[in-house]
């Protein structure tokens, strides 16, 4: 990984691995008048990360793309799978160069949490349910690391999938509360042709439990399918769905206002789902017009 800067253009992605390396070159192009757009990943890198960097293309202005690769241990609880979490970083690296993004950040543990640093963003009421709930702690490491990228990346605008929708909502407000002057943008999730919504996990599935993992997509569509027949009937017809699928064990099935508040009689509203198929624990939602 070289650490110095070479320019931008011609399929070059530059790689950074500290913040000191990388804070000075974005500073330097927003002087000179460039806009920067961060792409905050873990790696592993597939075609819904690809979605994310061709909308950072895609933002007015011109636009230097920055991705970062850090797999966050602050994020993962006790037990979780940080460990064993998919790891690629020279294919990583080559979707970059394919995708033309100039700056690549892909910082260490130490690097990011030097030793005695102990200072956390509380994500608030919304951080302890659903996704919170299951997994104590998450948020807090999601935002922790998110305010830090901010800070040393310092983008004028942030991509992130609605796949993970809770989270998206959670980093929207966290900008909003805490004065982060970057524009927090969600991007469309990316679907396998049966459905399944794109995840680095999904590499854990099974043979056989891959076509079945696409039973939660196929709810939450049975779900948006019944909208205009009103919460009850959409969540019984997801319901409906999952409890056909017996290798599912289904963690929650909510039916939430876009910002994750009750659901609303009418209106926009957002059908989220959480289940395990073995050792996997698979999350997806979709937007639902009552
Ligand atoms: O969605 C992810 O990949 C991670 O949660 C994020 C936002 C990069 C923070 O580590």
């Amino acid at each position: 990984m070289t650490t110095t800067h070479r320019g931008f253009g011609a399929g070059r992605s530059t790689a950074y691995r500290t913040p000191a390396d990388i804070a000075p070159v974005t500073r330097a192009l927003r002087a000179a008048g460039r806009k920067v757009a961060l792409v905050p990943t873990m790696g592993a890198l597939h075609e819904g990360h690809r979605e994310l960097i061709r909308h950072a293309r895609c933002a007015p202005g011109a636009t230097v793309i920055a991705v970062s690769i850090f797999v966050n241990p602050l994020q993962f609880g006790a037990g979780e799978d940080l460990d064993r979490y998919p790891r690629s970083f020279e294919a990583d690296l080559e979707m970059c160069r394919e995708e033309g993004v100039e700056l690549v950040f892909a910082p260490g543990a130490p690097d990011m949490y030097p030793a005695g640093a102990d200072t956390t963003i509380v994500p608030g009421r919304l951080g302890e349910e659903l996704e919170g709930a299951a997994r104590p702690g998450h948020f807090t490491g999601v935002l922790t690391v998110v305010a830090k990228l901010f800070h040393i990346v310092a983008p004028d605008v942030a991509f992130f999938g609605e796949k993970d929708y809770q989270q998206l909502i959670l980093i929207k407000r966290m900008a909003r509360d805490l004065d982060f002057p970057v524009h927090v943008v969600g991007v469309p999730t990316i679907r396998e042709p049966d459905g399944l919504a794109l995840s680095s996990r999904n590499s854990y599935l099974s043979p056989s439990e891959r076509p079945r993992a696409a039973t939660l997509c196929r709810a939450l569509a049975a779900g948006a399918a019944v909208s205009a027949r009103g919460p009850q009937v959409v969540l019984e017809a997801a319901r409906a769905v999952l409890a056909g699928e017996p290798a599912l064990q289904v963690e929650y099935l909510e039916l939430r206002d876009p910002d994750l508040g009750p659901a609303p009689r009418e209106g926009r509203a957002r059908l989220l789902v959480a289940a395990r198929m073995g050792p996997t624990r698979l999350i997806d939602n979709v937007l639902v017009q009552m």
